[in-house]
């Protein structure tokens, strides 16, 4: 099967500072930018035949710095405001020549592996709609606005949603495009669009070292990782 790889990148990065600053993407850990990274965990996969990032217009030059030399990219796609439309705009991008399958993965989680990749591969045999997540280790409390526990949760068959999220391309493309037409803007991940459009999403077992870099603090521990395990 052809499995093509969207990597968005649209983000404007402002939880780490104000719009005007670098996004996250492409501020270096371990002396790399954290965008090409992950780029390449994707691009040096042997199953995955192409791969494409969604980025913001006004970070295009960044873009191509941080890219320069690297073999096998597809050409960037515009991303939208949210996160849905941005990887909606990298699954249209597709259409032309339309894979198989498609792994959406966020460029903030440069730490993903070819075991994980290789996880959800093996996680299409049983289902069209894999997603990759971490069983919980905390036990969930929700509150009311004045922090009073009013529910606790537990933490029994409870998973906390990575990326990649992989889908059979048509079934992700329909659902997506629903999505938009019933007005829906505000899904924070695809697994969650395909169960709204009435699929059955598998898990598949991630990696607590996915981890996702949200704030400066989570850069400067992913660039000190990235330096210790090139020690
Ligand atoms: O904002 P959040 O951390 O949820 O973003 C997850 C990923 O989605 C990031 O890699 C970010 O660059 C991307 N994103 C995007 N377009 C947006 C918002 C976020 O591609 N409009």
């Amino acid at each position: 099967p052809r499995i093509a790889a969207i990597i968005v990148a649209a983000g404007s990065g402002t939880r780490i500072g104000g719009t005007i600053e670098l996004p996250k993407q492409y501020r270096a850990i371990g002396g790399e930018p954290l965008l090409r990274r992950t780029l390449r965990q994707f691009l040096t996969h042997p199953a995955v035949s192409s791969v494409t990032a969604v980025i913001h217009p006004n970070w295009a030059e960044a873009y191509q710095d941080a890219v320069a030399g690297l073999d096998g990219l597809a050409a960037p796609t515009f991303g939208g405001a949210t996160r849905q439309d941005s990887v909606r705009a990298g699954i249209e991008a597709l259409a032309g020549d339309p894979p198989d399958y498609v792994l959406i993965h966020d460029a903030a989680r440069p730490f993903i592996t070819h075991a994980v990749i290789d996880r959800i591969l093996e996680g299409f045999a049983a289902s069209d709609a894999v997603l990759v997540a971490v069983p919980l280790v905390d036990t969930l409390k929700k509150t009311d606005d004045a922090r009073r526990i009013v529910d606790t949760v537990s933490r029994d068959r409870m998973w906390g949603a990575q990326t990649p999220q992989a889908f059979r391309y048509d079934l992700i493309r329909a659902a997506h495009a629903r999505a938009v037409k019933a007005g829906r803007h505000d899904f924070t991940d695809d697994a969650a669009v395909a169960e709204w459009a009435g699929s059955t999403v598998m898990v598949v077992e991630g990696d607590p070292g996915n981890t996702k870099v949200t704030t400066a603090f989570d850069l400067d521990a992913a660039d000190r990782r990235v330096r210790l395990e090139d020690y």
